[in-house]
């Protein structure tokens, strides 16, 4: 079986209505895209199924909807103004700009990001010393997994903005880092680099009118949890789900839309009375996986389950479970469940001075919920599902095996001669009424059979004039290739049966 890459996918879904290039006339915007028509109908479908199944089917889930721009000390006390950056470095030669983490990780890749700080943080001035200590930590780097890396971290976090502490990373980068894209070994210090998008409310650009995209979701569920317990008068635990775009200046978007700088989350908060929220991990990765494997179909040996390790943890996080997806670049991350304590909401409540905690009428005591974070990144979603789908036949064509319930388009309808044009659109608004359906003309059946495999369409219905005398047409169905008649007036309803199966 040959091997599927990245720019298999990349061109299949620039090729077959999925992607197009953002602000292609204007020669593109680099690492953004467009969802072309194909792609925009399958990322409502799993939407729409994610909150059909997380929502809809819960008795305990509500859906909310928070506005991308929000008060900026919502950042402050999240912890992103301060905290939610990159270390950036300059070449002084090219002008190019690098993540100086990456850059290092790249090169020694058998030592992780930790480790290569602390050598650091013990750098010495003389590079034969240096490459010597580096050649044989790499020789070892299975000893030094078990290095003190909590003490390291807290040492980093206090240094980072230390100007020595940078000079540091500059002279171990001028030592041993070429720029990837001039090969000189010429570096600026590094400077830290926020993520997140800065614009400017009303006309003035002052730094008092300064408001950011959001970076992540979750916020506009935390400032609001008063108002939800309020509104819907539920009683922990319960859980609050949002789905929406999201923004962040990455400095390196790469691999498709696996990162980039705008995309979309489902995330869902689950309040929860504090240390029970342990008991949410198994039942939410059961379910998500379920969710993956029977309602999109992905392949269960191309998901593993991963716990993040202490020193990988988010600072508000004291548990961290991921499903990763096997990408044809590696296992990367699908979705995550944080487990969140009562970070936000006590940041919230101490930034705003509004009370945030809950009262319990049972136990009759007041508390600051706990929250555990089970989310899951649309776009990669979309990315997995596209991969997972992509299939070839025994003549080497390519064709997308998509879940009935995903597949973008449901029915492609056929007339099969010139004079039952008319009557095969009324068929098409039947179907419409229920269903995303193509209609098409324009080739002979053969090639529109082969267009309508192509992308995976599950059902295909023709409408031929003998049949239609008698109020019937007929319905092929794309895995089995078997075809039945079916009275028009029976039709939506038999397909719907047919989705559900
Ligand atoms: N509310 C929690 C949160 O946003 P995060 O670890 O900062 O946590 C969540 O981000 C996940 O969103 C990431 O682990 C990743 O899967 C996905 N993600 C983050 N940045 C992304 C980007 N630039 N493009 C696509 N997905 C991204």
């Amino acid at each position: 079986m040959t091997k599927i890459t990245m720019d298999t996918i990349v061109n299949l879904a620039k090729n077959r209505w999925f992607v197009y290039a953002w602000s292609e006339i204007y020669g593109w915007l680099a690492n953004a895209w467009d969802y072309g028509p194909y792609w925009s109908l399958l990322k409502e479908n799993i939407k729409n199924l994610w909150i059909k199944e997380f929502v809809q089917k819960k008795t305990d889930m509500m859906l909310l909807d928070a506005a991308i721009l929000m008060n900026p000390n919502v950042w402050v006390a999240s912890g992103h103004v301060w905290g939610f950056s990159d270390p950036l470095i300059d070449c002084k030669s090219c002008k190019k700009r690098h993540r100086a983490d990456k850059l290092i990780e790249e090169k020694f890749s058998s030592l992780g990001w930790w480790e290569v700080n602390w050598i650091i943080s013990h750098i010495n001035d003389n590079y034969n010393e240096t490459q010597d200590y580096l050649n044989q930590l790499t020789k070892e780097a299975n000893k030094i997994i078990n290095w003190d890396f909590e003490e390291f971290k807290n040492i980093y976090k206090k240094n980072i903005i230390n100007k020595e502490w940078n000079e540091r990373i500059k002279s171990f980068c001028d030592l041993f880092i070429p720029c990837p894209d001039c090969s000189s070994c010429n570096w600026w210090e590094i400077q830290n680099f926020n993520l997140m998008f800065k614009t400017h409310q009303w006309v003035t650009d002052d730094s008092g009118t300064e408001i950011y995209l959001r970076p992540e979701t979750a916020q506009g569920i935390f400032v609001n949890f008063q108002n939800v317990v309020r509104t819907s008068r539920r009683k922990l635990p319960f859980w609050v789900a949002q789905v929406g775009k999201s923004f962040r200046n990455e400095i390196t978007p790469w691999n498709f839309i696996f990162r980039t700088r705008e995309f979309e989350q489902m995330e869902i908060e689950y309040f929860c009375v504090p240390w029970t929220e342990k008991e949410t991990h198994q039942r939410w990765n059961k379910d998500c996986e379920n969710f993956l494997v029977n309602v999109l179909w992905i392949e269960k040996k191309n998901l593993r389950f991963r716990e993040h390790d202490p020193e990988e943890l988010s600072h508000y996080s004291n548990g961290t479970y991921d499903i990763e997806y096997k990408y044809p670049f590696g296992w990367g991350e699908l979705r995550g469940v944080a487990s969140r304590t009562d970070f936000d909401l006590k940041a919230h409540m101490s930034h705003s001075k509004q009370d945030m905690s809950y009262f319990d009428p049972v136990n009759n005591r007041k508390f600051i919920p706990y929250v555990v974070e089970p989310a899951v990144w649309l776009t990669r979603l979309l990315l997995a599902t596209l991969i997972d789908a992509y299939s070839v036949d025994e003549t080497g064509r390519a064709y997308l095996k998509f879940a009935p319930k995903v597949a973008p388009i449901k029915i492609w309808v056929l007339p099969v001669v010139k004079k039952i044009w008319d009557l095969a659109k009324e068929v098409y608004a039947q179907l419409a009424e229920d269903f995303v359906c193509e209609y098409d003309e324009v080739w002979t059946i053969g090639k529109r059979y082969a267009r309508f495999d192509e992308i995976w369409t599950p059902f295909c219905v023709t409408v031929d004039s003998q049949n239609y005398e008698e109020w019937k047409v007929t319905v092929r169905f794309r895995d089995s290739m078997e075809q039945e008649v079916v009275e028009l007036k029976n039709l939506n309803k038999y397909i719907r049966n047919m989705m559900e199966q």
